[in-house]
């Protein structure tokens, strides 16, 4: 059965019955209000029913330069329209394609200089993982297991990359004597073990992310990526920094990369590209790696239709124009320590164990014991974040995340332009919603 969608649409109404919303358990919405976001302005949202927040998460660690640019982003985009509203990068460029590649070519460290541009960053991800097997192909190496097909190619051969997972730098819940260069050793004889069982020869690319999202902000040991690039060196295999979040400004340098020496091969962007204020994302490829498409009749196999869509690169140019005119990655390399020593305050409450991260990108684990650092478990996680935490901080004004893919924490990460003012706010809802959260679960 079809509907119309009436004149004056109930947004409520409509929400539940057609809308489908991305990680959300949309049984919860039978009974419920659906949130509905209408508008927002620096680091603040305002919901349909008037109610502001004050969005620690920067959507979803997106909005670099915060909501208050709409102005200038969209007459960026409007000109764009006006001009050439779409071509593709398919065999063409366009001029707005042209710019953006040179001027984060420009941004990136060292030789990072050709940019293939996707929509997000699942695509730039995966076109990574092409990317790097193909290099290989190239070369004349196959790195990857594919049972030879007779007459077929060998790309087509194997759809999907068989993908190893090593540990993450999470040095919360490691033993308390141990160093922080034994930690280090711990982890890269780990990702050898690894690389050595699978066999080196099937592996085209490590990926990690400069500081790992997933479980919680998690920051490399010292010596972490020198190890990892030796590594990737030492068995001839493509180093890939995953960005998407790291990238344009978060932990108070344009890249991550260029904090922490990582000097990768590849580089994925996407979110923080265009504040999010477009849909795009690139794979940002070294000199090297380019080398081999540049021979004869060579070519990367991949294309994505909206791929460097001209109005998607003139809002991420205004985007980059907008973050160095304004001192957005400044302002957090001036304000990340502040920013750290106000959070730090919330380790004065026995529920939180660890405050961690880098730049504005933080992570609180919470946990039962401080003294044994003993989580909760699935079933107190489930009660404490969704079933408390998450509403009570929505209901107290503040955007963040509980999270508890990993051990339990909520991600702080606010817009770049974020000042005292919001480190105070966050910070006084937080603590008033973790003393109840604690006074609860005793
Ligand atoms: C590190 C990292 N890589 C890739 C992605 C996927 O990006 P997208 O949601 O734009 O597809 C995400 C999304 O959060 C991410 O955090």
């Amino acid at each position: 059965m079809t509907t119309t969608a009436p004149e004056q649409l109930d947004l409520q109404r409509a929400a539940r019955d057609h809308l489908w919303l991305h990680f959300t358990r949309m049984g919860g919405y039978r009974d419920a209000e659906v949130p509905i976001i209408v508008r927002g302005d620096g680091c603040y949202l305002e919901d349909s029913k008037g109610k502001r927040y004050l969005d620690a998460l920067a959507g979803l660690f997106s909005v670099n330069i915060g909501y208050g640019y709409g102005e200038e982003m969209g007459e960026a985009a409007a000109a764009q329209m006006r001009e050439l509203p779409f071509y593709t990068n398919w065999s063409y460029a366009h001029p707005r394609a042209i710019e953006l590649a040179s001027e984060v070519a420009s941004l990136a460290p060292g030789d990072l200089n050709r940019l293939f541009f996707v929509s997000g960053g699942s695509e730039a991800v995966e076109s990574a993982w092409k990317l790097a097997r193909q290099y290989y192909t190239a070369r004349g190496e196959m790195r990857f297991r594919a049972a030879r097909v007779p007459g077929q190619r060998v790309e087509a051969v194997v759809d999907f990359p068989e993908v190893h997972h090593v540990r993450n730098t999470n040095r919360y819940h490691r033993p308390p004597d141990e160093s922080e260069a034994e930690f280090t050793a711990f982890l890269l004889d780990e990702l050898e073990q690894t690389i050595e069982a699978a066999g080196p020869e099937t592996i085209a690319m490590v990926i990690f992310e400069p500081v790992q999202n997933a479980g919680g902000a998690f920051t490399p040991p010292e010596g972490y990526w020198r190890g990892v690039r030796e590594l990737c060196d030492h068995y001839d295999i493509l180093l890939c920094a995953d960005e998407v979040i790291t990238g344009f400004g978060r932990l108070g340098a344009w890249f991550g990369s260029e904090l922490y020496d990582i000097r990768p091969d590849l580089m994925t962007i996407a979110k923080g590209l265009s504040s999010s204020y477009a849909a795009i994302g690139a794979v940002v490829a070294s000199d090297r790696v380019m080398e081999p498409f540049m021979e004869g009749t060579r070519m990367y196999s991949h294309g994505i239709t909206f791929g460097g869509h001209p109005v998607q690169a003139a809002v991420a140019l205004k985007n980059i124009e907008i973050m160095r005119r304004d001192r957005i990655v400044e302002h957090v390399g001036e304000t990340r320590d502040t920013f750290r020593q106000t959070l730090e305050q919330l380790l004065d409450l026995p529920i939180v164990g660890d405050v961690r991260g880098t730049g504005f990108f933080y992570a609180i684990e919470l946990v039962k014991d401080k003294e044994t650092r003993q989580t909760f478990d699935d079933e107190e996680c489930e009660t404490l974040l969704r079933g408390f935490l998450s509403p009570a901080l929505f209901e107290r004004g503040l955007i963040c995340r509980a999270d508890d893919r990993g051990d339990p924490v909520i991600q702080i990460s606010p817009p770049l332009v974020a000042g005292q003012q919001e480190f105070d706010q966050i910070v006084s809802i937080l603590g008033d919603v973790l003393a109840e959260a604690w006074t609860r679960i005793h």
